[in-house]
């Protein structure tokens, strides 16, 4: 069977990528954040995973508000980016692992999860840039199964049921005929709102205690409704509910099944409080 080795968490504004393409990652307003990339690479390069299964949030790129999917999962062979701008022009597409796609489909199905499956998938910078911030040298090493969770449109899926999917999610990459090593990543947050009448929005307060509940106490968000999630962290803030889905899935039984490896946490990149976070599954 496939290894789960772990999860990785980032947030993923767009300028990050056009930092990246301006190489700015040691300019005073970009170091704090790319400062909490290396202790990540060092990692990554003794964890050496295969494939990568990304919780993110399209933003009206691959689903407009006509035609809006609560869950999607990927099962393409390649999946192009078709950014709206702001992020790295450049990038090639990336490589699917359609079988563990499939894989994840059947099994989400199996436990009564309604998903909509995407053969082809343009994805925007939610799915570049974790890959380009995680293995910026050369081509992505690994291969990847895109799950967009809808934190656009109203209405949302609740925290609790995103917790459930990512424990689906879990169970299926444990159980798939693979010798490969398998890890998670959230796309997304923190707390963040860019418009209305809270734009700019942060709370640094409810941020560390949301990241450290994902270490000591990983349903702790559960409690909350969507509408108090988004009071807490802003309304696009709530991409928390990525980090949800891929501590979730690192859950097994009723064990503490992670150790931290690393995390950053750093105010403000454009309106947005980021955090970046690994966790390594035991
Ligand atoms: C911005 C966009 C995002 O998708 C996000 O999650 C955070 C910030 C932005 O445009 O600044
Ligand atoms: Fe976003």
């Amino acid at each position: 069977m496939a290894t789960l080795i772990g999860g990785l968490g980032t947030s993923h504004i767009p300028a990050i990528g056009g930092a990246i393409h301006k190489n700015l990652q040691q300019e005073p307003y970009w170091k704090p954040f790319f400062d909490g990339f290396p202790p990540i690479h060092q990692w990554l390069d003794k964890a050496q995973p295969d494939v990568v299964v990304m919780f993110y949030n399209d933003h009206g790129l691959n689903f407009f508000l006509d035609k809006m999917p609560t869950f999607a999962v990927g099962a393409a062979p390649l999946y192009h980016n078709a950014d709206e701008g702001w992020g790295i022009p450049t990038l090639p597409p990336f490589k699917g692992e359609i079988d563990l796609s499939w894989h994840i489909i059947n099994t989400l199905t199996g436990k009564e999860f309604d998903v909509t499956t995407c053969q082809e998938m343009l994805v925007d910078h939610a799915c570049t840039l974790p890959l380009k911030l995680f293995w910026p040298k050369g081509e992505c090493p690994v291969t990847v199964v895109p799950i967009c969770i809808n934190t656009v449109q109203f209405p949302l899926p609740s925290a609790k049921r995103v917790y459930a999917l990512g424990r689906a999610v879990g169970e299926a990459i444990q159980s798939w005929g693979s010798d490969k090593k398998v890890a998670v990543i959230a796309s997304g947050g923190l707390s963040h709102q860019l418009d209305g009448e809270r734009a700019g929005f942060i709370n640094k307060e409810f941020d560390l205690q949301f990241m450290e509940s994902l270490l000591t106490n990983p349903e702790w968000a559960t409690q909350y409704s969507i509408h108090e999630l988004v009071e807490k962290s802003g309304t696009q803030g709530i991409e928390l509910l990525m980090w949800l889905a891929m501590r979730a899935a690192l859950t097994v039984g009723d064990k503490p099944s992670v150790r931290k490896i690393h995390s950053n946490y750093h105010i403000p990149i454009s309106n947005t409080a980021t955090a970046v976070l690994v966790l390594e599954k035991v």
